[in-house]
Parts: C-alpha cells; sequence; structure tokens
C-alpha cells in the first residue's frame, strides 16, 4: 500500500478547519481521517449557542466517512491553532478508537506545518474498543 501522504491530509483538515462555527470559543479545529479505500473525509467543530450541543471536528469527519460507507479509519490529522498541540479531546479518541486501533497515526498540525504526530495507542493506552464486545 501506498505510503500515507499525510501533507495531503493536513491540507484537507486546514481547509475545512476554516468552515468551522466556533463564535463562542473562537477556537477553529479542522479535521481530516483517510479511510480503508484510500477516501478523504473532513470535519470541522460545530459550537451551538447550548454549549454543550457542540461537535468536535473529528466527530464531524467520522460521521462523513461512515456516512460515505467507510469502516476503518486507516490515518489521522487534526489542524487547530499553535502553539499548543491540538490533539483530539478524550472523547474524540474514544470515536476514533471504534473504527480504529493502536497503530492509526494521527498528525496533528497548524495553519503551517505538521508538529507532532501519534499513535492512538499513545493518546488512549490500555483502550476500550469493539473486540470487547465481541
Ligand atoms: N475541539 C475540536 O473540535 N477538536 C479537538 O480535538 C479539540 C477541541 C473543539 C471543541 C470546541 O468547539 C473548541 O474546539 C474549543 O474546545
Amino acid at each position: 500500500m501506498a505510503a500515507t501522504d499525510f501533507d495531503a491530509l493536513l491540507a484537507a483538515a486546514r481547509a475545512v478547519r476554516e468552515r468551522a462555527h466556533a463564535p463562542y470559543s473562537r477556537f477553529k479545529v479542522g479535521a481530516a481521517l483517510l479511510d480503508e479505500l484510500g477516501r478523504v473525509h473532513a470535519g470541522c467543530n460545530v459550537e451551538n449557542a447550548a454549549y454543550p450541543q457542540g461537535l468536535c471536528a473529528e466527530a464531524g469527519a467520522i460521521a462523513a466517512l461512515v456516512a460515505a460507507g467507510g469502516t476503518r479509519v486507516v490515518a489521522a490529522a487534526v489542524v487547530g491553532v499553535g502553539p499548543r498541540l491540538t490533539t483530539p479531546c478524550g472523547g474524540c479518541r474514544q470515536k476514533l478508537r471504534e473504527f480504529a486501533r493502536d497503530d492509526l497515526p494521527i498528525a496533528i498540525g497548524d495553519a503551517q506545518h505538521e508538529l507532532a504526530r501519534f499513535t492512538l495507542g499513545e493518546l488512549l493506552p490500555h483502550n476500550f474498543g469493539p473486540e470487547h464486545l465481541a
């Protein structure tokens, strides 16, 4: 299989980040996911006047992947605002776990650069997944 193009994934995350609806936090996030067919699915955070109803970028990207018929997340990219790393929140780490395992690579970027790369296993050690229920 071809090497994952993390630059392309980060570019997709940057592009969708522009469309984020984040009038309350003013913290825009974009996420892009590569599925098992090599397709890229993007999502941005969508906040709500009833604050807890807001959605993370990763959740939107996962919904797009599933809606397109994807079943696996092969690689992920998340772009926020530097200098701190916009790593997926705890809830989104678990959401990603539903469609990936410990070896999922997650690139974290800002407007210009890839800042770091983690695996899901690093971000969510000793995780609980679908196999536990099989
Ligand atoms: N946010 C994401 O969309 N993804 C992350 O990985 C971290 C946080 C959003 C949620 C909220 O709209 C804003 O960033 C500030 O927390």
